[in-house]
């Protein structure tokens, strides 16, 4: 592990005199010592309405159960608590749309505001703790209300990401049996409307459990509204009902925040469960001593609310912080490649939290764009979702950082609700590498049969210690939980990424072993791209498998068995692409096709992707002794 894995840049001293942590190796290992009372000591920095019994219980692990016995609200210490002192009158939010001139900006007691008409809107309806909440609106400060107030009143909330398919959305809203959907008309996208508003009508036709939607109006587009289903959020707003104080619930530490669905090696999407305590702390914990920020800081974490990384970092985390959340609607290029740059100038933005897909889309329109804009506020930058190779990693430190910011790689899963490996920026950084797992975790590197490989070998990355934020289970799943995370080497997390760890303790992230492949960070599972082909017309048979791609890190290459009647050409390619961009997603879209006779199987009948992936990539195909057909 030489040349490049050396390569190791120093924190600036100025970061390290104002760092919460300045000594990380002192706190990592007190952490390690006593990992429980770590987590409680940050526990104690936010506020309880009645205090655990228990930091961890563990006896029915891997149902891990944390600070129990506790009551409190994630809400309480996102928003209520702040309205008691001066952070009041800060901004909490500002968020500017994808026309730049569209700005809207509020402070924690606007912020407050909002939420309480949210959640006294949602109590008229009769929702009631427990109930599950859709929500699928785009990057606007609605779905952070939304979120909010579903949490305010105990309800739990299922956001799925505004640019999945009906059939996706129905998928969704079926398994969690969502009596409530909120969305908006539309979306804006590039320039053009996303009809969020139609693709939910699709949705809830055969949807049995959906009694109300709440439409907020956002493009201005022309929808057709049920009357007795749909609501405009404008006009429920008017109602008395809408107004006066609405009280935080005190919920059970163990209650459940929010289920988010990600997909899987095989079958449906699973839907991973959060709960209000250890969640809180979690997220609060890690954006702070972590990721270093403070209630200074203008925050701004690229995400969509959609994914998680939207969840922890971009609505949870700095609001527990008391900081000054920066959402953008728009993507990194439209209307221009500096439309990013234009906004951290602007804005003062002093912390980018971002992904390597992003950064690799920017750096190929050349440093000018970047130039021409003082990014002098900046003072750390970040990076999730995929492995950021070394030469984005140079060119977003030099180039966007000045030299002077370093980059938080952060390591982390839906699954983990938090940073699990971090580069926490008083360390030294090493391009490539996501650090070191964070405080109170530890993580090692596994051979087949669950002995630590060592330094410089690659294995499967495995989290040894449980952690707040984790998740408690598979919603409605809890077999497929133990069978997924905890049954290969039980006692230990199983995370599903292959990694190495060099002799600094840096754990380097090579990529999944399973059937999950991240396409621009997004995680998609193949079972999900090949039943959305299958239902092509044209298709009997499909596989799909992730080769390397340049910026994306990931595309997605397909294998189909064609109909007798359809030939292969450019037009099906296209016809089979714009196909699973309707029924999936369009971040779903296979980039290149196979049109073989025969799919690689083993005699079991599994399709061998390690063949179909040497095949795409002209290379040796390895061991076919096991091959069903040739
Ligand atoms: O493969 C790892 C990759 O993203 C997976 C988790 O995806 P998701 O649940 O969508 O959450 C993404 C945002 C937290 C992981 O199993 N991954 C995430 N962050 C990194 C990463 N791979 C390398 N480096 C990272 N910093």
């Amino acid at each position: 592990m030489k040349t490049e894995q050396q390569e190791v840049f120093e924190p600036p001293a100025e970061i390290i005199d104002d760092a919460w942590v300045k000594d990380w190796r002192a706190t990592e290992a007190a952490a390690a010592a006593d990992p429980q009372a770590y987590w409680e000591a940050r526990a104690g920095e936010l506020e309880w309405s009645k205090p655990w019994d228990k930091v961890l219980d563990e006896s029915g692990a891997p149902f891990y159960k944390w600070f129990t016995g506790a009551r409190t609200n994630i809400v309480t210490n996102a928003v209520d608590r702040h309205l008691r002192t001066a952070r009041r009158n800060k901004l909490a939010l500002i968020w500017v749309g994808e026309d730049t001139s569209k700005v809207r900006t509020f402070s924690y007691f606007a912020l407050n505001r909002e939420v309480e008409r949210w959640a006294n809107i949602l109590l008229a309806m009769g929702v009631e703790k427990g109930d599950i909440v859709t929500i699928y609106l785009p990057r606007i400060p609605e779905i952070v209300f939304a979120m909010l107030a579903c949490a305010k009143i105990g309800a739990v909330h299922s956001v799925i990401f505004a640019g999945y398919s009906s059939e996706a959305l129905n998928a969704r809203i079926d398994d969690s049996e969502s009596k409530l959907v909120i969305t908006a008309d539309g979306s804006w996208v590039n320039g053009k409307v996303f009809p969020l508003k139609d693709i939910v009508d699709a949705a809830v036709k055969f949807s049995p459990s959906v009694e109300n939607v709440v439409v907020v109006r956002n493009t201005g587009t022309d929808v057709t509204m049920d009357t007795v289903r749909d609501h405009w959020f404008d006009d429920l707003a008017k109602l008395p009902i809408a107004k006066g104080h609405c009280e935080t619930a005190q919920l059970d530490s163990e209650d459940p925040l929010f289920i988010l669905y990600t997909s899987g090696s095989t079958g449906k999407p699973k839907a991973i469960l959060h709960t209000h305590g250890g969640y809180q702390v979690g997220t609060y914990t890690t954006l702070k001593y972590s990721f270093d920020i403070k209630e200074s800081d203008r925050w701004w974490c690229t995400a969509d609310p959609g994914w998680i990384t939207g969840h922890s970092y971009l609505v949870y985390g700095p609001l527990l912080n008391g900081a000054t959340v920066f959402m953008a609607e728009g993507s990194p290029t439209y209307p221009y490649p500096d439309v990013f740059w234009q906004l951290v100038e602007y804005y003062g933005i002093t912390a980018l939290y971002t992904a390597p897909t992003a950064i690799r889309t920017l750096m190929r329109f050349g440093d000018a764009w970047v130039n021409r804009h003082d990014l002098s506020s900046l003072r750390l930058l970040g990076s999730v979702g995929e492995p950021i190779n070394p030469e984005a990693w140079r060119w977003f430190h030099h180039v966007v950082g000045k030299d002077r910011c370093p980059i938080i790689d952060t390591w982390w899963q839906t699954e983990t609700g938090m940073f699990q490996i971090t580069t926490v920026p008083t360390m030294p950084q090493k391009p490539g590498s996501a650090g070191r797992p964070v405080f109170g975790q530890e993580a090692a590197i596994y051979d087949e049969s669950g002995h630590e490989v060592p330094d410089g070998t690659e294995g499967f990355l495995v989290l040894k210690n449980p952690w707040p934020a984790m998740m408690r289970t598979l919603y409605k799943d809890p077999d497929r939980y133990v069978e997924t995370y905890w049954e290969k080497y039980p006692g230990v997390y199983l995370t599903g990424d292959a990694a190495k760890r060099d002799e600094d303790g840096y754990i380097w992230v090579i990529g999944r072993t399973d059937d999950v492949i991240k396409v621009s960070g997004h995680r998609l599972g193949t079972a999900e791209v090949e039943s959305a082909l299958a239902s092509h017309p044209a298709v009997a048979e499909a596989a799909a498998i992730g080769l390397p791609h340049e910026v994306k890190g990931n595309a997605i290459h397909c294998a189909v068995i064609l109909n007798t009647g359809y030939e292969p050409s450019k037009e099906l390619e296209e016809s089979l692409r714009q196909h699973v961009a309707e029924t999936l997603s369009p971040i779903a879209k296979p980039d290149g096709f196979d049109f073989p006779e025969k799919l690689p199987k083993t005699r079991s009948g599994k399709i061998m992707r390690r063949v179909l992936r040497a095949r795409a990539l002209g290379q040796d195909e390895g061991d076919l002794s096991t091959l069903e057909n040739g």
